[in-house]
């Protein structure tokens, strides 16, 4: 790859123009240029970290700069000199800087999906990087991954989850299973249809990956995983329904979870945009665990409801769904800030196993493997 050169860099009072030989300009602040001096006194470059406090970061103004190819050389007002690559000072062009903090997430609907999202087997996913880039790749696109041929044990998903970032613990604990059997009364309630949810929604920190695995259904059928797009389902709105997009991504519905000697609670909006981007970045729904709130007016409590049902009628929409049979071996793996899930009714008996990783742990993954910034 060529070097990226500096045609010139001109001192303009507390500012420095820097134009580079790809006809770019970007402006840089003398306290910025001091702050990102890489000499072995302001930087440990081992570490990746800063040597000093901003707070000693020293009022100083720029004396001279000369260009020198692809380098660039500030002298100081208090005689320090600092040493800029074209290279590093080029990352904060501001558009090129916000376009790789984007992930270019692929939008969908229904079952369009089904043939184009990652099925990788267990060993290859643990033992290649091409098999995990496969997953973390297809997770970042779609949502969505499913990991084969894995041992149908509890154990077995764990291996997975550690792989994927590492099990979060949350009130259920590490590992889960959810057991259901249809033929003992007092639980027959648990098999009725589940409406489509973010999980853990009264949480800080709610999920960043959910991990699914069938472990066992015996004597009876249903029971399909429905997944849908959220973010298809924020866009939607968008477009249908502008003022409510707007409100959704501002207001701060609050979610509660008190059960069992806990207690959980946060507000926060159901559609949240990323602050530099400003994608989507999170979706937060579940329309049992909304919290009773008092409303500053008449009218942002109408709003509330009137947005909520838009944007919860495009994600019960059939239309928008993809359903599915999970099967004892197939681990599904989806991100809990994108995806709603939910599942169709069932009978007989039927063991789910599964758990969470955090959205820090996958993230990072996902940059080690070089898939994001
Ligand atoms: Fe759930
Ligand atoms: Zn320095």
């Amino acid at each position: 790859m060529r070097i990226l050169g500096i045609k010139n860099a001109k001192i303009d009072d507390t500012t420095l123009d820097v134009h580079f030989e790809n006809d770019m300009v970007v402006c840089f602040e003398d306290c910025w240029l001091r702050d990102h001096c890489r000499c072995s006194k302001c930087f440990v470059t081992n570490t990746n970290l800063r040597a000093n406090h901003l707070i000693e970061l020293p009022d100083v103004t720029m004396k001279s700069v000369i260009v020198n190819g692809s380098e660039l050389q500030v002298t100081w007002s208090d005689e320090h000199e600092s040493t800029y690559d074209a290279e590093f000072l080029a990352e904060f062009e501001m558009k090129a800087w916000v376009d790789r903090r984007r992930i270019n997430h692929i939008i969908w609907r229904g079952d369009e999906i089904s043939h184009k999202v990652a099925r990788i087997p267990v060993d290859k996913f643990l033992k290649t990087k091409q098999g995990a880039k496969a997953i973390f790749q297809s997770i970042l696109d779609y949502g969505v991954a499913f990991i084969e041929e894995v041992e149908p044990t509890l154990d077995g998903t764990a291996v997975v989850a550690e792989a994927l970032g590492g099990i979060q613990q949350t009130l259920f604990g590490g590992m889960w299973d959810i057991k259901v059997d249809e033929s003992l009364n007092d639980t027959a309630f648990m098999s009725i249809p589940l409406p489509q949810h973010t999980d853990l929604s009264s949480f800080t920190d709610p999920a960043g990956l959910q991990l699914l695995h069938s472990l066992e259904h015996t004597n009876g059928e249903g029971g399909e995983t429905v997944l849908v797009d959220g973010f298809y389902a924020a866009a939607k709105l968008k477009e249908e329904h502008p003022r409510d997009y707007d409100f959704l991504t501002k207001f701060p519905v609050e979610a509660e979870y008190k059960f069992n000697g806990h207690s959980f609670r946060h507000a926060a909006p159901a559609i949240e945009l990323d602050m530099i981007t400003n994608d989507v970045r999170q979706i937060r729904f579940n329309s049992y665990d909304r919290s009773p709130m008092a409303f500053t007016n008449g009218d942002d409590c109408r709003t509330y409801y009137r947005s909520l049902k838009h944007f919860a009628s495009s994600i019960e929409n059939k239309k928008n769904h993809w359903q599915f049979k999970l099967k004892p071996g197939v681990v599904m793996v989806f991100d809990n800030f994108r995806l709603l899930h939910g599942r169709t009714g069932f009978t007989g008996r039927r063991v789910l196993g599964g758990t969470y990783v955090s959205r820090t742990n996958w993230m990072d993954k996902a940059r080690v493997l070089e898939l994001i910034h």
